[in-house]
């Protein structure tokens, strides 16, 4: 069964999602938006990686399609363990943090995975999810969704336009190379 928000709110108090604030940064306009709402549209297998695992929310739904995610992230945030302890997903989740997209980059190549497809919600600006995009386009990968590709990040909505991705929903950023 695919994981989505709601699954969260039954798996943690209210008191538990006040404090760790695992959910406050889900919402769209005021809504939460399940992201599985779009990648339920896309056939989707193998290995994923994502950039930005911030507390492990997008990590946990993306365990629903995918063998194996690997997640980086440049800032540590401890509660992600419990919400993948919490969320019976651990063995499905590798997760790194390092100082800079350099040392992602590195770990990337260390670590020969054949990518399937890359979630990109790092830092939302034209350079950084450009500069994601190109680190895993060059390790083979094919398929990639930036988040949040609306008018609160026009830089993004930019780099689709660039790349020749399509953005679906107002939401995700779409590129099959
Ligand atoms: C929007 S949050 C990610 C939310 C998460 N994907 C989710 O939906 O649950 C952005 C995260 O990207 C991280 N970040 C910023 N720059 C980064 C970089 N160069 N590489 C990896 N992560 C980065 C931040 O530390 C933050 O945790």
């Amino acid at each position: 069964m695919k994981i989505t928000y709601k699954d969260f709110t039954e798996n943690f108090t209210d008191q538990e999602l006040a404090e760790t604030k695992i959910l406050a940064h889900t919402s769209v306009n005021g809504r939460s938006k399940d992201i599985n709402l779009f990648l339920d549209k896309l056939d989707l297998a193998g290995t994923c990686v994502e950039i930005g695992t911030y507390r492990g929310v997008s990590a946990t739904i993306l365990t629903s399609y995918f063998d194996k995610v690997y997640t980086f992230d440049i800032a540590e945030q401890k509660v992600k363990y419990k919400v993948w302890e919490r969320m019976d997903v651990l063995d499905k989740i590798e997760s790194y943090v390092l100082p800079s997209r350099g040392h992602i980059r590195t770990k990337l190549h260390e670590l020969k995975l054949k990518i399937n497809f890359v979630f990109i919600d790092g830092r939302h600006t034209f350079w950084d999810a450009g500069s994601d995009y190109l680190m895993c386009a060059e390790l083979g990968c094919q398929v990639f969704v930036f988040h949040d590709c609306n008018k609160k990040h026009p830089l993004l909505v930019s780099l689709m336009k660039i790349l020749g991705g399509t953005i679906y929903e107002n939401l995700f950023g779409y590129i099959k190379l």
